[in-house]
């Protein structure tokens, strides 16, 4: 290894302890106010890196990244009775891209996820609870932030329709982005506490 090698790798490493700091810190970004610069640009859960699951699973709604749901959660909504019932939609798979996907959902869920935010939506999970599929916005983190937006701008918003449609609201959402500084509301505009 060369001298400035070295030096470049000790500053990369330097940087990642730093931004792991940084999230701690925030917790969810109530704290601290406003995250700015580079860190406005970091997911908060991390993006779906996986094509099959985009293709299969994004063409009705947003591909939901896995961080969104914990592991039990994702095994109810993949169950293959469910998928022939998924919310009221057909969503049937064949059984290689099934399990597939449902590995890929496990692996990164929520509860198996290192960022802060993604942790927070497996947070107080009951799998034995409610007798439909689980729902990220039902999970207890997605209704505490979201207990302030009114339904005016939900589902009486033409635009909107209803809390599953994230990228509705989240320009960052695809990315895995959800901070506060990244929503614009259609017919309303950005998010100001
Ligand atoms: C044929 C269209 C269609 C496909 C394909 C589809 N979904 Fe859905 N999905 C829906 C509908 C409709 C809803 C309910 C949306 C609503 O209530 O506004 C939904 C809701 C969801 C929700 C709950 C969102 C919430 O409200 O929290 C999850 C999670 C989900 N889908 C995951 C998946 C996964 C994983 C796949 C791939 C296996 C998939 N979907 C494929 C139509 C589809
Ligand atoms: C109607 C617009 C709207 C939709 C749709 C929506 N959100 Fe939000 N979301 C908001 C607003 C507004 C806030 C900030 C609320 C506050 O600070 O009181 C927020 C906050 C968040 C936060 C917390 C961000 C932070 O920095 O604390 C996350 C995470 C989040 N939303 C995820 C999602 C996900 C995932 C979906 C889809 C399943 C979604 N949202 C759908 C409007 C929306």
């Amino acid at each position: 290894m060369t001298h400035r090698k070295g030096i470049l790798i000790l500053l990369g490493l330097g940087l990642i302890t730093f931004g792991t700091a940084g999230v701690a810190v925030s917790d969810d970004g109530d704290r601290n106010g406003k995250r700015g610069g580079w860190l406005t640009a970091r997911a908060d859960v991390a993006p779906v890196a996986n094509a099959t699951y985009g293709e299969e699973c994004g063409s009705c709604h947003l591909a939901y990244q896995p961080g969104l749901l914990p592991a039990p959660a994702w095994a109810q909504v993949m169950d293959p009775a469910a998928l022939g019932d998924h919310y009221g939609d057909e969503a049937t798979l064949a059984e290689t891209l099934r399990t597939g996907i449902l590995a890929y959902l496990t692996a990164h869920a929520a509860d198996q996820a290192s960022e802060v935010r993604s942790r927070a939506f497996a947070v107080g999970f009951d799998a034995h609870a409610g007798t439909g599929l689980p729902r990220i916005t039902e999970t207890r983190y997605f209704k505490r932030k979201h207990d302030r937006v009114p339904t005016s701008l939900v589902a009486g918003n033409p635009d909107v329709g209803s809390f599953s449609q994230c990228p509705a609201c989240h320009r960052g959402a695809a990315k895995g982005i959800y901070n506060d500084s990244q929503i614009d509301i259609p017919g309303h505009g950005p998010w100001k506490d």
